[in-house]
């Protein structure tokens, strides 16, 4: 898959969503990005099922979740019309299980797919502990940042981390996408576009200055 740009939408004007949603599906953005956060697992509180299922979008549902202990809630998220489940390594002792149990999941928007199984990674976190993982990971996203809000610097040890995950990826012989996470700007998205991301995920950068067109434009030329 070429790059694709997974869109922060706590970064969309959120008086005007239904006009910014329009503006993204109009740009050509592909999915839109949930970060579901419950003041635990960070220390932030965002959206939940509600605020997900409410979002009408032609754009894939891409749904991040901050959340300590995310096995039980996994499914609400499912009936809300996610299309990638991505859990936190960190969130839970049974996180394979996480991963096996939104594999069984059916996609209320295709009945012919199922849902992605994501695991993301805190920049804190070795990636050995995500190798046993793989096995049923369709998705894994490394956090660019710290999870919690937007607007933070890319740390540079992201693209090493890159790396090594694409060795082990490559290693598990499985057909798993990369996701940069947290971070991402105009201004380095070409060097994150060295790190040969399936997904990227920006939120601040799209919508910035407004000009939303040309920067999904600009940042989706940048991965192709
Ligand atoms: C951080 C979230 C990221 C972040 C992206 O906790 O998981 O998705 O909001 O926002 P930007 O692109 O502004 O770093
Ligand atoms: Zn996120």
């Amino acid at each position: 898959m070429s790059g694709r740009l997974s869109i922060g939408v706590l970064s969309a004007d959120l008086m005007s969503l239904a006009d910014d949603i329009a503006l993204l599906e109009n740009s050509g953005a592909g999915m839109l990005h949930f970060d579901v956060m419950d003041g635990h697992f960070v220390p932030q509180l965002t959206v939940g099922p509600a605020f997900v299922k409410a979002v009408k979008t032609k754009m894939l549902k891409d749904v991040h979740l901050m959340v300590e202990d995310p096995f039980d809630s996994i499914k609400q998220y499912a009936s809300a019309g996610a299309d990638i489940i991505s859990v936190h390594v960190e969130s839970c002792v049974h996180v394979r299980a996480c991963l096996q149990f939104i594999g069984t999941l059916k996609n209320i928007n295709d009945a012919q797919r199922g849902i992605a199984a994501g695991v993301a990674v805190n920049p804190g976190t070795a990636l050995c502990d995500v190798k046993p993982l793989l096995e049923d990971a369709d998705v894994v996203t490394l956090l660019g940042i710290n999870p919690g809000y937007p607007g933070q610097t890319l740390y540079p040890d992201t693209a090493a981390r890159a790396a090594k995950l694409w060795e082990l990826i490559e290693e598990s012989g499985r057909d798993i996408f990369l996701c940069i996470d947290g971070g991402v700007t105009k201004e380095n998205i070409n060097e994150v576009a060295k790190m040969e991301p399936d997904i990227v995920v920006t939120g601040s950068a799209v919508f910035e200055d407004r000009n939303v067109a040309q920067n999904i434009r600009m940042m989706t030329d940048a991965i192709k």
